[in-house]
This record gives structure tokens, C-alpha cells and sequence, in this order.
């Protein structure tokens, strides 16, 4: 793209690029030229979809039900969606606080439009996700890190986050299992964030991806206060990325102007994952059960493979599918170090400096991938940090 080029906005100007998909692309390249990669920059589940989300979508197909739906979303679903929270977390959600979106993504959109002015400041997770920022940015509005430190396991610190509180901060974003750095944030960290006075997006998506005791799951923020925005989706749980279906829960006042930015920009969602979704939520637990066993046993392959190989990782992942950890000592530029490693290694790997400012000088490695590639791609490394 040419940055210069008048007809683009100033803040489509600032919207920066996915680095990992420079590598993913370089990846493809190679993979192109007869060299085998093996992937762990991926940021997406390697399994198809349940069983019963693949017969949804055929027999909706079938019976023409490919219209639009209500811009909430169907009924069903947002029913589907209440129900779940009060099965998982013990909280009771009316289903007229469920907004059906396209994707975690597409609450994100919605939210950003309904909160920001320009000039209008969000906190945000540094390390984190990487588009946040430019969810921010597309809407006039400025990204404000928030410093995860490395030091505590990556627990949040309500203290660093206050301090960054301005009359300009319309909202504190959290995201518990986080990526990239797999930490899940406890319910008195996430009370405290809560009692800072800024309304709190809570980005849910890799919940129910866990790997510790049943007594240290994610804490939902809908179990800490209702007067939160919670997003979420089941891209990640239930390896429907490319279905494009999520949701955001809302309080019952935002629901209304939060429905005509829907109607407006979306219309709705997919009807057509709509169902997929109803699918999932009352019948793939077994399906989720399944991959988190798989995950689990990939982590535990990953994580003492990398620590084997010198690479400091504070944070054992306690859920999502990633492994985050320290590389200075190979090369302070992320970018350059993770292009080093895909040219000489064939393994791909994400540069920190995609998830932040604090996260240069780190890779992320994803265990969304199987046994057999992720033990390849650690003797591919051990073998290239010999050389
Ligand atoms: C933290 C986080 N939030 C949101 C998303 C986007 O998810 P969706 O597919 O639901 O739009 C991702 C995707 O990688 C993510 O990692």
C-alpha cells in the first residue's frame, strides 16, 4: 500500500499490518517451491468443525434457510447464548442482552462505533492481541497500552491500569485466556479492574480453552458485573473460525443504538453459522472436551520442549493455544529473528512485536497443531540453534 496516496484516511493510514501474515505468506512461498514449513504461527484451530455443526449447516442449506435473520440475531441462539452462561458461570443473562455478530471481530466493530469519539482513548493489554489497536484507531479513537508484566506471569495490574486513566478513557479492555500471552487473570484482578470506574470490554474468545484444575477456569466479567461489555465467539472452541459467528452481551440500555449500528453496517449475522452456532452450543461439548485433551497433550509436548531448548517462558499456558516466550537472547528484532527462523528452520513462528511495543524481543508459538509437526519443528530448532 501506498501510505501516501490522498485517498486514503488518516486513520486507515494508521492501521498497521498483521506481521505474522508476512511470515504465513512468506511461508507459502517456500511451501510453493517444494520446502516443507511447519507451522506454528497459526493462530487457528487445525480440527474441522463438530460433527453436528457440519449437519447444520447442510440441512439448513437444504431447507433455504440462507435468508436474513432478526439483526439481533435468531432467537434460538441469543436463548442458546443466555443459557450457556448461566450452565458455565452461574449468572443469569436475559437473552435480550445477546447481540449476534460476525465474529468476536464484529462485536469489536460495533462496540468501537457505539463508544468512540475521536480522540476518545481505550486501554488495552500490551502484550496483546494485535488488532485491537486498530479496531481503535479505525474509529478515530487512541490505542493506550497497558503494561502485562512478564515479571508476575503476566497477571494484569489494576494499579499500572489506573494509573492511565484519563477523562478521555472510554473503556479498559481485557482478554482472559489471553493471547498472545495464554494467562488467565483471577476474579479479584478482574473485580479491581471493574471497581477502576470505566466501562470494561472483556474479550472472552479463548474461554473454555483451559488447562488447569475445573477450579481455575476463566472468570467470565459477566460474573464480576453486569454493567460490562463481554465479546465472544466460536471461532477458537469449536474450530468454527471461518464461520464468522460471535456475540457481544451488553447492558440492556446499549442495546438498542448498539442494534442500529448492526442493522446498519451488517444487517446481521450469517444465518447460516447462526445455526451452526445453536448446533454447537447445545451438542459439541463432547467435540470441545476432545480438542482441549488434544491441546492439553500438545502444550505439555511444546512447552517442555522449548524450555529444553533455553527459550524463558514465564507464564505456562494456563489456557488459549499459545506458548510465549523470551528471545532476546537469540535477537532483540522479533521480525527479523522469526524470518530467520522460517528461512533456515522451516518452522513458523509470530514475532512479538505484532502484540506490542512490550513484546519485542519475543515469539509466539502456537500449539494448534499436531503432536507429530510440533516435536518436527522442535528438532528443526534445536538443530538451527546449533548452527
Ligand atoms: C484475542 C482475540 N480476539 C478476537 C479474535 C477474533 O476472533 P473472531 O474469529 O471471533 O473474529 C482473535 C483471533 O485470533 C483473538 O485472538
Amino acid at each position: 500500500m501506498n501510505r501516501d496516496d490522498p485517498r486514503i484516511s488518516a486513520s486507515a493510514r494508521e492501521v498497521q499490518p498483521f506481521l505474522a501474515m508476512e511470515i504465513f505468506e512468506r511461508s507459502q512461498e517456500l511451501e510453493s517451491q517444494g520446502v516443507d514449513v511447519v507451522h506454528l504461527e497459526v493462530g487457528e484451530p487445525d480440527f474441522n468443525v463438530p460433527g453436528c455443526v457440519d449437519r447444520a449447516i447442510r440441512e439448513a442449506v437444504e431447507a433455504g434457510k440462507t435468508h436474513y435473520t432478526h439483526s439481533l440475531g435468531m432467537m434460538d441462539l441469543r436463548e442458546e447464548v443466555a443459557a450457556y452462561y448461566g450452565r458455565r458461570y452461574g449468572v443469569a443473562i436475559d437473552a435480550g442482552r445477546v447481540l449476534i455478530t460476525g465474529g468476536t471481530s464484529g462485536a469489536l466493530v460495533l462496540l468501537m462505533a457505539l463508544l468512540l469519539e475521536a480522540g476518545d482513548e481505550v486501554l488495552l493489554p500490551n502484550p496483546g492481541y494485535a488488532c485491537y489497536d486498530n479496531f481503535v484507531r479505525t474509529f478515530h479513537g487512541k490505542p493506550t497500552g497497558y503494561e502485562v508484566p512478564a515479571s508476575t506471569g503476566f497477571h494484569y495490574d489494576p494499579v499500572l491500569i489506573g494509573k492511565l486513566i484519563s477523562p478521555r478513557s472510554k473503556a479498559i479492555l481485557v482478554n482472559s485466556p489471553s493471547n498472545p500471552t495464554a494467562a488467565v487473570q483471577d476474579h479479584s484482578t478482574l473485580e479491581e479492574i471493574a471497581a477502576l470506574g470505566v466501562p470494561v470490554i472483556s474479550d472472552e474468545i479463548y474461554h473454555g480453552l483451559e488447562y488447569g484444575a475445573a477450579d481455575t477456569r476463566a472468570v467470565s466479567m459477566l460474573e464480576v458485573t453486569d454493567e460490562c461489555f463481554v465479546v465472544d465467539g466460536l471461532s477458537k472452541r469449536y474450530a468454527m473460525t471461518g464461520l464468522r459467528v460471535g456475540w457481544l452481551i451488553a447492558p440492556q440500555s446499549l442495546v438498542a443504538p448498539l442494534q442500529r449500528l448492526q442493522q446498519n453496517l451488517f444487517v446481521c449475522a450469517s444465518s447460516l453459522a447462526q445455526t451452526a452456532a445453536i448446533a454447537a452450543l447445545r451438542e459439541a461439548d463432547e467435540d470441545l472436551e476432545r480438542m482441549t485433551e488434544q491441546y492439553s497433550k500438545r502444550r505439555e509436548v511444546l512447552y517442555n520442549g522449548l524450555e529444553a531448548l533455553g527459550f524463558p517462558i514465564p507464564c505456562k499456558p494456563m489456557g488459549a493455544y499459545y506458548i510465549f516466550a523470551q528471545a532476546d537472547h537469540l535477537d532483540s528484532d522479533s521480525l527479523r529473528l522469526a524470518k530467520r527462523i522460517l528461512e533456515e528452520a522451516h518452522v513458523g513462528v509470530t514475532p512479538g512485536i505484532d502484540f506490542g511495543s512490550r513484546a519485542e524481543g519475543w515469539l509466539r508459538f502456537s500449539f494448534a497443531n499436531n503432536i507429530d509437526n510440533i516435536n518436527e519443528a522442535l528438532r528443526r530448532l534445536e538443530k538451527w540453534l546449533k548452527t
